[in-house]
C-alpha cells in the first residue's frame, strides 16, 4: 500500500513550511552562548505581569470540563478593547485558527481569492490547501497596496475574498484608510483585513478598526503581538453577524480554552502594560531605524518589525548576522520579495544594541 496516495494532492504539491532557525540550533552551529531572535515579530517585553496571577487561581479540577465555545469573559475584554460588539466577535487558536475556519466557510475549490504581495505566507497555504485560485497583485514602490489594481480586477475575476494585511508582514506599514474603503466599497466580495500588528499602528492613530461597520468586511486580531502572548493561540475577529451564525458551524467545537481566556482577558484589560509595549517599540524601533538607515534602505514602519533592503543578498546578509549571534528573518520565501529584503523585529534596547554593534562589525571593517 502506497501510503502517500491517501493524502491530497493539493497537499502533496506543497512545499514544507520552513520555521526560522532556532536559538538552540545558532547557539551549536556557530558554537556562541549569547543568540538573540529577531525573526519572528514577538513582543521582547513578554505580557502584562498580571498573567501570573491568572496561573495561580487556576483549579485544576476544572480542566476536566470543556469549556464555552466563544467565552463571555474574553468577549467582553475583546468588545472593551476593540469597541466591537461581542455578537459579531468569533475567537480562536491565533487569528490562523480563526483564518483556517473562515476558509472552510467560505472557499470552495476553484474560488478565487486576491492577495496584495509580497504579504504573509499563511494566506498562500490556506488557498494551496483549500485548492483554490490565488491571484496575485503586485503592491506600489511605497509596499501600499494597489486599490485601482485591485478594484480592476476583483470586477473581472469575481474573487470569493480579499485580504488586506494591514500593517502589513513583512512590509511594515499600515495601509491609507482611504484605498481599504475604496476596496471594501467597490467591490462585491468578502474582504479579510488582518490587524495582527493593529495595536503598534493604533499608536500612530491609523488603525482600520472602524471597518467592522461594513457588512461584507471581516477584521482579524492576535494576542500574540503587541500583548505578547504568541504561546497561548488566542485569535479574533469581528464579522457580519449572519457570518457569525454560519462560522459556529464550521468551527471546532471548543477553540479556545478556559485557561487561555481567561489570561488573555487580562492581557487585554492591562491598558498600562500595553502602553509600555507600545511606547518601547515605538521608541526602539525609530531609533533602530535611524541607525540602520547609515548602511541600508529601511522601509517606513507601523508595527514592531522593519522591513530593510539588502538588494539581491538576503541569503548572505542572514547568515553573516547568524554567525554573530543575531536571527532575523531572509524575506526570500516571501512571494515577490526575491532575495532583496529582510525583515527584523524590534527587540529591547539591549538587544538591538547588539545588532547595531554586528552592523557596525560588518559595514565599518
Ligand atoms: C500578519 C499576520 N497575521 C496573522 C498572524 C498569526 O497570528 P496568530 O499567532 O494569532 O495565529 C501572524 C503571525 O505572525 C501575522 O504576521
Amino acid at each position: 500500500m502506497e501510503i502517500g496516495n491517501f493524502v491530497r494532492d493539493e497537499i502533496k504539491n506543497m512545499k514544507p513550511y520552513e520555521p526560522g532557525k532556532s536559538i538552540d540550533y545558532v547557539k551549536k552551529k556557530y558554537g556562541i552562548t549569547r543568540v538573540i531572535k529577531l525573526a519572528s515579530n514577538e513582543n521582547p517585553y513578554g505580557p502584562s505581569p498580571l498573567v501570573s496571577e491568572v496561573f495561580k487561581k487556576i483549579d485544576i479540577k476544572e480542566l476536566s470540563r470543556y469549556p464555552e465555545t466563544f467565552p463571555s469573559e474574553l468577549l467582553e475584554a475583546i468588545e472593551e478593547h476593540t469597541e466591537w460588539p461581542s455578537e459579531r466577535v468569533v475567537v480562536g487558536a491565533g487569528m490562523d485558527g480563526v483564518m483556517e475556519t473562515i476558509f472552510r466557510l467560505l472557499i470552495d475549490k476553484g474560488d478565487r481569492v486576491i492577495l496584495p504581495i509580497p504579504t504573509y505566507q499563511y494566506y498562500h497555504t490556506l488557498i494551496n490547501i483549500s485548492g483554490a485560485k490565488g491571484i496575485f497583485i503586485e503592491r506600489k514602490e511605497d509596499w501600499r497596496i494597489d486599490a485601482e489594481k485591485i478594484i480592476e480586477v476583483a470586477e473581472k475575476e469575481k474573487p470569493k475574498l480579499i485580504f488586506i494585511c494591514s500593517p502589513n508582514n513583512p512590509t511594515a506599514a499600515a495601509e491609507n484608510k482611504e484605498d481599504v474603503k475604496a476596496i471594501v466599497e467597490s467591490c462585491d466580495t468578502l474582504v479579510f483585513i488582518d490587524e495582527a500588528y493593529g495595536e503598534y499602528a493604533d499608536f500612530d492613530g491609523i488603525s482600520l478598526k472602524n471597518f467592522f461597520e461594513y457588512d461584507n468586511v471581516i477584521i482579524g486580531r492576535t494576542m500574540s503581538k503587541a500583548f505578547g502572548l504568541a504561546n497561548l493561540r488566542v485569535g479574533y475577529a469581528v464579522l457580519n453577524e449572519e457570518l457569525k451564525k454560519e462560522y459556529l458551524k464550521a468551527t471546532t467545537p471548543f477553540p479556545v480554552s478556559t485557561i487561555s481566556a481567561l489570561v488573555a482577558s487580562t492581557a487585554l484589560r492591562d491598558r498600562n502594560h500595553l502602553n509600555f509595549v507600545l511606547k518601547n517599540n515605538l521608541s526602539e524601533r525609530e531609533r533602530l531605524k535611524v541607525k540602520l538607515s547609515k548602511w541600508l534602505k529601511v522601509f517606513p514602519s507601523n508595527s514592531n518589525f522593519l522591513f530593510v533592503r539588502v538588494d539581491g543578498q538576503s541569503k548572505t546578509f542572514t547568515e553573516e548576522l547568524m554567525k554573530r549571534g543575531i536571527i532575523i528573518r531572509d524575506c526570500s520565501s516571501f512571494y515577490g520579495c526575491g532575495y532583496n529584503y529582510v525583515r527584523i523585529t524590534v527587540g529591547k534596547k539591549e538587544e538591538n544594541d547588539v545588532l547595531i554593534s554586528a552592523l557596525e562589525s560588518i559595514f565599518e571593517r
